[in-house]
C-alpha cells in the first residue's frame, strides 16, 4: 500500500497567514500541520508517500525533505493548478500504479491511528473506503446520503445536506478510482471533485465502505479550526521542561518548554507549549496557547492562541485571546500622546478592538 498526501490548494480562507506561507506548514502545537499527516501514514508501516504540491512547492520540499526522518520515501508530485482533489489523484496514477493507497488531505487532523480504516478496507474487500465525521456545518463538505449501511449518494458542498456527516479527508482506494477520476467532468467551479469520483464509483456498482470517525477530526480550513486543532493536540501532549524557569515563575498543568525557552517572573498555565529560545517575562500564558520559536512576550497576557516565530508582544495592557499571529508580528504598547491605536497590517488581516 502507498499513500498520497495533498499540500497544494490556495489556502484562501487562512489569509493573511497564507500570503507568505503554505497552509500545511502552519504549526499546530509548534509542529507543521503536514507533519501530523506524514506521521499518521508512517505509523501504519506505509513506506512510499507521494506529496502533491502547488507551484510554490520549495517551502514544502525544504521543510519535509526526502522523508527519511519518518523512515519513508517521499516523491513530490507537482500539480500545475488547484484543479480539484480528483485531479490530484489523476496526476498521481504513475506514482500509485496498481496498488491500493491511502489518500490523506494534508490539512486534515485526526486523533488515533489509520490502521483501523486500512483493516476495514482490506477486511471488507471494498474498492473505496470513506471516513465520515458528524459535523454542525455539513454544507462546507462532501456530504453522504446514507441508507442503513449503504451510501446512496455523495454531494459536494450541498445547499441542503442529506445528512449530518462530512466525508473526512482520509480515503482508501484500489485502482478503480483512476477509472472514476478519468471519467468525470469538472464541476461548475471548474474542479474535478472528489465527491463526483465517489458518485461515479457508486453509480458503477463498485463497493464503497465507510465508517464514522467517533474520536476527533478537523479540517483546518478556517482560523477557528486551527485554534480548535491546537487545543486538542495540546490537551493530549505530555509535559516536558527543556527550557529554564526562574524561581519567581509558576508552571501549572501540562506544559512543554522547548530547549532555550526562558520563563522569568511569569505564570504558564497549561496546556501550553513555548518554543525554542522564546523568552516570557513578567507575563501570563494561559491554557491552549502555542508560542513558537524566538518570540518575546514581555509584561503581557496571552491565552487560547497560536503565535508563530519571532513575534514580540510587549507591554500590552489587555489579554490577547483567540488570536493567530503570523511570523515576526509585533504588538506593543503605544507611548506618548495622543492615546491612539496604530496599525501596520498586511492585506486581509483582521483586528478586533475592545
Ligand atoms: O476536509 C474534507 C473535505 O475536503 C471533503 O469533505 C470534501 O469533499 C473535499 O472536497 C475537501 O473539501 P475542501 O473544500 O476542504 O478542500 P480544500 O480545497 O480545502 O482542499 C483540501 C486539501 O487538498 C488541502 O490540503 C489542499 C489540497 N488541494 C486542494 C485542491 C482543490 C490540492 O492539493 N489541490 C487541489 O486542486
Amino acid at each position: 500500500m502507498k499513500a498520497l498526501i495533498t499540500s497544494g490548494g490556495k489556502g484562501t480562507r487562512l489569509r493573511p497567514l497564507t500570503h507568505t506561507q503554505n497552509k500545511h506548514l502552519i504549526p499546530i502545537a509548534n509542529k507543521p500541520i503536514l507533519h501530523y499527516a506524514i506521521e499518521k501514514v508512517a505509523d501504519t508501516g506505509i513506506k512510499e508517500i507521494g506529496i502533491v504540491t502547488n507551484q510554490e512547492c520549495e517551502e514544502v520540499i525544504n521543510e519535509i525533505g526526502d522523508g527519511s526522518r519518518w523512515g519513508v520515501k517521499i516523491r513530490y508530485i507537482p500539480q500545475e493548478a488547484p484543479l480539484g482533489l480528483a485531479h490530484v489523484i489523476k496526476i498521481s496514477e504513475d506514482f500509485i500504479g496498481k496498488e491500493p493507497f491511502v489518500f490523506y488531505l494534508g490539512d486534515n487532523m485526526v486523533v488515533g491511528g489509520l490502521e483501523r480504516f486500512i483493516n476495514a478496507f482490506e477486511g471488507d474487500s471494498v474498492n473505496c473506503y470513506l471516513t465520515l465525521a458528524r459535523v454542525k456545518d455539513p454544507e462546507r463538505f462532501g456530504v453522504p446520503e446514507i441508507d442503513g449501511n449503504r451510501i446512496l449518494r455523495v454531494e459536494e458542498k450541498p445547499r441542503i445536506p442529506k445528512s449530518q456527516f462530512a466525508v473526512a479527508g482520509i480515503y482508501i482506494y484500489d485502482h478503480h478510482i483512476f477509472e472514476a477520476v478519468n471519467s468525470i467532468e469538472p464541476s461548475a467551479r471548474g474542479e474535478l471533485e472528489i465527491s463526483d469520483a465517489h458518485q461515479y464509483l457508486l453509480d458503477h456498482d463498485y463497493k464503497v465502505g465507510f465508517t464514522e470517525i467517533t474520536g476527533w477530526w478537523k479540517d483546518t480550513g478556517k482560523p477557528v479550526d486551527l485554534l480548535e486543532a491546537n487545543r486538542l493536540i495540546l490537551e493530549h501532549q505530555k509535559s516536558e521542561i527543556k527550557g529554564e524557569v526562574d524561581e519567581n515563575s509558576f508552571i501549572a498543568g501540562n506544559v512543554v518548554l522547548q530547549p532555550g525557552a526562558k520563563i522569568i517572573d511569569s505564570t504558564i498555565r497549561g496546556p501550553a507549549i513555548i518554543g525554542k529560545n522564546t523568552v516570557v517575562k513578567n507575563s501570563y500564558i494561559g491554557p491552549f496557547t502555542s508560542i513558537y520559536d524566538d518570540c518575546i512576550i514581555n509584561n503581557s497576557e496571552v491565552e487560547f492562541s497560536i503565535v508563530l516565530s519571532q513575534c514580540q508582544i510587549i507591554d500590552v495592557g489587555i489579554r490577547i485571546e483567540s488570536s493567530l499571529l503570523g511570523k515576526d508580528v509585533q504588538i506593543i504598547n503605544a507611548v506618548g500622546k495622543p492615546k491612539t491605536h496604530k496599525f501596520m497590517i498586511g492585506d486581509q488581516s483582521r483586528v478586533e478592538l475592545y
